[in-house]
């Protein structure tokens, strides 16, 4: 018999199964500012061999754009201009400049999210890097505050980590008083519980915890207690062993 009459029933396609890509496995980390979700993400993604993506500085490089061309955060047409330079200089350099990290940006940075248009613009790149993230790697961990709730609700996993605000604006203030030597305390507070509002009551991806998500409130441990929890919930449902979320 020939292979083309083999193929007529069917019995080449069946015993010899195409090679399809495996599925990457895509996990979720979400939360308010300076609850430690970027410090659980980058080491769960070292720690998995995964590729990152800390969707917060896409935001965080929109707003910088904004106020080097002048413009006001709050401004679409402005905006837009910005996203439009962003995304035709997008660089993993871009998203890890220090610059991103100014007080200004952060602030301006949770104004330009706000906008529906932004949004729309530079959530293809975020569900495109979960798909098909860069390198041989098994999967890609995304930090942000819609993470889990609208860019990949399908996510594998997903976690939502908090932290009391006085801890969280006092993780920010050490990382920024070396170089914002007037900022204080009180201002990194302020400044961090207004985003906050800003972030959960916006009407497009308002910030919260998906249904689904495993809480984790990082206010009393230290970065490698939180990864440790994190590792061990995503080694017991990969088993199959729990639902139990926290
Ligand atoms: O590091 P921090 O938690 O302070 O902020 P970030 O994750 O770098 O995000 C900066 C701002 O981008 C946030 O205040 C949000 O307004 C916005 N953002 C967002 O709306 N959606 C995301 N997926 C990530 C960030």
């Amino acid at each position: 018999m020939s292979i083309a009459e083999l193929q007529k029933m069917d019995v080449v396609t069946k015993a010899v199964p195409t090679a399809q890509p495996l599925r990457k496995i895509v996990i979720a980390v979400d939360g308010p500012a300076a609850s430690g979700k970027g410090t659980l993400a980058r080491k769960i993604a070292e720690r998995l061999g995964y590729a990152y993506l800390d969707t917060g500085a896409l935001y965080r490089a929109v707003a910088l754009a904004v106020l080097e061309m002048n413009g006001d955060p709050s401004r679409v047409g402005d905006v837009m201009l910005a996203v439009d330079v962003v995304k035709r200089n997008l660089t993993l350099e871009l998203l890890a400049s220090s610059l991103l990290r100014r007080p200004d940006v952060s602030e301006a940075s949770s104004k330009v999210a706000a906008l529906p248009e932004v949004r729309t613009e530079l959530l293809e790149f975020q569900r495109s890097f979960a798909k098909n993230p860069p390198g041989e790697v098994g999967g890609a961990v995304l930090d942000g505050r819609d993470i889990g709730t609208v860019v990949c609700p399908d996510a594998d996993i997903k976690f939502f980590v908090t932290a009391k605000p006085e801890e969280r604006a006092q993780r920010r203030f050490n990382e920024l008083q070396w170089h914002h030597p007037l900022l204080t305390l009180e201002k990194v507070l302020a400044d961090l519980l207004q985003r906050d509002q800003r972030d959960k009551t916006r009407e497009v991806s308002p910030a919260y915890p998906a249904n689904d998500a495993y809480l984790l409130d990082t206010t009393k441990l230290s970065p490698d207690e939180v990864l440790d929890t994190a590792i061990y919930t995503v080694q017991k449902k990969f088993l199959g062993a729990t639902d139990d979320h926290a």
